[in-house]
This record gives structure tokens, C-alpha cells and sequence, in this order.
């Protein structure tokens, strides 16, 4: 076997089976004006599918509610136009040996009031708080978080009847459904607040409502992290125990694959149980749960990606490490991110052992849509 093997090993998720564990990281790109992807939008996937990503997770695509989206050239995931664009990418994408996701997404408290493709929406919360626990707007009422629900549930029957492989609900990083983990941002006193448990009930709802409409066959994705980008250092699960009642949440509502978003893959999730090469985040999702996980962050580069919204670039770093804990089991998928922003052949040369062909990441490829 080559060294490399081991990320080229196919995968098979209910109905779905992924050439290889190569995962494109889902990145937001503001390059679809209007809400909808444009052919080169679809040129962009398809280059990546062409050439060995295993699984393309899209960029975050805006569910339909009128605060969902902060930004009018990020794809919608709703309206015929945009639905049509995402149909001619997921062919395109089908051309070629790789799968695809859409990432459904809903910015929740991140977007300024005024903001998006709907600027006289109201924001989407769980309790109308901002992340220093400012009270800025009424708690929704049950009715609002139910259509909330719903935005997403709608999302993954589209997504199924566009052909798409799988979904992938965005839970992570201090957006609507991470805020409801977020006990600064989720103070609600009915079942959708109170303890962690109680609080990842809104997730629950979510991937309970999408299973019904993607039915057995399609893979559902959870991405979640511990940190958000209104606080690096805010942590959801304290203990192992509490990240296992956690995701129990999700197990029991459906889901299939955890998205364990660290900005680090390599730093341990509870070093002060397993040591300072414990397992990372996506490790413990899958020895807690026993669901296959994808880690990502900073896979290939050596410096993570939060400096690369103001053009900062990243040194290439090696991969055997991630390949060999991948194969002792300790996830089952790689998510790359700006590696593959900026080399669309990324994958491809990995897998024929052209690393001398990889460049650092420059910090300009966000510029473009190569
Ligand atoms: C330009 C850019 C846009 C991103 N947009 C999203 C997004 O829409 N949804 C998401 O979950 N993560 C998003 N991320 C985070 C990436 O999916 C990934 O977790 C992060 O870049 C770490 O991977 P990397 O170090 O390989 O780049 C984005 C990252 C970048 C660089």
C-alpha cells in the first residue's frame, strides 16, 4: 500500500458511496449575484470532482427565511432561478466520479439587521440575544422556530429532488443552530432551552423533519463545533460524558455523519483524558456515537483559516500524519479547505504523489473562482 492509500478508499453511507475520503470543505464564495450559481460556479465544482475529491460539501446555501442570509451573492437554496443553477452543478458535479452536499445554512444572529438579499427581514435567533447576551429583538415564538424547522426541512426535500447525494446541516460555528446550543445566545424556558441536551432539541427537530423528506437512502450531515466565531474559545461539551449525551440528540433524530469542525485537526479534544496526542474532536464523535466522522482544519497548511477573510496565506505542512490516524479509524473522512481553493488539483495530486507541486497557500485565491 502507499502511504496515501488510505484516503483513497472508498466509502459507503446508506444509498451513498464515496470514491474516497477526500472531502471538500464547505466555503463560502459570494459569487452567485442574486442568489443564484452561475456557470461558473459550476465549472468550479465540477474541476474539484474531476479531479478526486471524493465528496464536494458546497458552500453555505441560505434555507427560506427572509434573515437566513447576510449576503445577496451568496447561493439561495430556494426560488426556482437558484434552485435551477444548483440543479446544472449537481449534473455537472454527477459527470464526474465525486458526490456532492449542499451545506444548508442559516446565519442567524450574524446577520446585521438590513443585511442580505431581504433587508427588511428580521434576524432569526433563539431568543433575540446577541452572543454578549444583549437583549436586541423579541424571543421568536414557538410558531417562528417551527417555520425555522421548516426552512431547513424544505432545503433537504429540494435537495433530494435536484439528485443531490447527501445534505449537510450547517450547525457550527456561531450560526442560527449553534446558537441555539449556545446557552449566551439560547435562554428560552420552553423545550427548546435549558440544558445542552435541551438545547440541541432545535438540531433535533431539524434533522428529524429533513430525514422525513430525504427519505432512508440520502446520507444526512451534521457540522458542529465547540468554538464560534463570535468567541474562539467558547466550548459546548466540557467532558466526554457531556459530548455523548450531546450527540445523542442527533443519533436518535437520524443523523449519520458527524462534521467535527476544529480550526487545528491535530489538537486533542479532552487532552486532559487521553494526553496531548489524545483524539481530535471528530475522534471522540465517532468513538461516543459510533458514526463515521469527517475532521477538518488546516489539513495540508500550517496555520488555520480564520486570517484568511483579510488575505492571510499558510505555509503547505504534510499530510502523513492525518492519513495515518485515518487509517487506525480514528475518523473515516478528510475535509480540505483552502488547500483546494487553491489548487483545484489538490486531491488528484496527493493521490499520484505530486506533493512538490503543491504550493503554499497564497491568501489571493479568494479573489477568484478558479
Ligand atoms: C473562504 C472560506 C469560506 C468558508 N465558508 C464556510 C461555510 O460556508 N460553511 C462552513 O461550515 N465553513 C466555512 N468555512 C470553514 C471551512 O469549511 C473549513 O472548516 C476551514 O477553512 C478549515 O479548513 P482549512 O484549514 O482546510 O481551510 C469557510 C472557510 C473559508 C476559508
Amino acid at each position: 500500500m502507499s502511504d496515501t492509500a488510505p484516503l483513497f478508499e472508498p466509502l459507503k453511507i446508506r444509498g451513498m458511496t464515496i470514491p474516497n475520503r477526500i472531502v471538500m470543505a464547505p466555503m463560502t464564495r459570494s459569487f452567485s449575484p442574486g442568489g443564484v450559481p452561475g456557470q461558473d460556479v459550476v465549472d468550479y465544482y465540477e474541476r474539484r470532482g474531476n479531479a478526486d475529491v471524493g465528496l464536494i460539501v458546497t458552500e453555505g446555501t441560505t434555507v427560506d427565511r427572509g434573515g437566513a442570509s447576510n449576503d445577496p451573492r451568496v447561493p439561495k437554496f430556494h426560488t426556482d432561478e437558484s434552485l435551477n443553477g444548483w440543479k446544472n452543478v449537481v449534473d455537472a458535479v454527477h459527470g464526474t466520479p465525486g458526490k456532492i452536499a449542499p451545506q444548508l445554512w442559516h446565519v442567524g444572529m450574524m446577520r446585521k439587521p438590513g443585511s442580505g438579499p431581504y433587508p427588511d427581514a428580521i434576524s432569526d435567533s433563539p431568543s433575540g440575544k446577541t452572543h454578549k447576551g444583549k437583549q436586541v429583538q423579541a424571543e421568536p415564538t414557538d410558531s417562528d422556530v417551527a417555520d425555522m424547522v421548516m426552512a431547513y426541512a424544505n432545503a433537504a426535500g429540494e435537495a433530494k429532488r435536484l439528485g443531490f447525494d447527501s445534505i449537510e446541516i450547517h450547525g457550527a460555528h456561531g450560526y442560527l443552530i449553534d446558537e441555539f446550543f449556545w446557552g449566551v445566545m439560547n435562554t428560552r424556558s420552553d423545550k427548546y432551552g435549558g440544558d445542552l441536551i435541551d438545547r440541541a432539541t432545535f438540531a433535533g427537530e431539524v434533522i428529524a423533519e429533513c430525514r422525513k423528506q430525504v427519505g432512508e437512502d440520502m446520507p444526512i450531515i451534521l457540522r458542529w463545533s465547540q468554538w464560534k466565531q463570535q468567541e474562539y474559545t467558547a466550548r459546548l461539551a466540557e467532558s466526554p460524558k457531556e459530548l455523548e449525551a450531546f450527540l445523542k440528540v442527533f443519533v436518535d433524530a437520524g443523523v449519520d455523519v458527524l462534521h467535527a469542525s476544529q480550526r487545528r485537526w491535530w489538537e486533542p479534544e479532552f487532552p486532559e483524558v487521553d494526553g496531548q496526542n489524545g483524539m481530535n474532536l471528530a475522534g471522540w464523535c465517532k468513538k461516543l456515537t459510533g458514526l463515521p466522522s469527517i475532521t477538518v482544519g488546516s489539513v495540508g497548511l500550517s496555520s488555520d483559516f480564520t486570517g484568511s477573510f483579510q488575505g492571510e496565506g499558510s505555509k503547505t505542512r504534510p499530510i502523513a500524519d492525518v492519513i495515518e490516524r485515518l487509517d487506525k479509524g480514528e475518523f473515516d473522512m478528510v475535509a480540505v479547505g483552502r488547500a483546494l481553493l487553491q489548487d483545484p488539483l489538490w486531491a488528484q495530486k496527493i493521490k499520484e504523489g505530486r506533493t512538490e507541486e503543491l504550493a503554499d497557500y497564497d491568501g489571493k485565491a479568494l479573489m477568484t473562482l478558479y
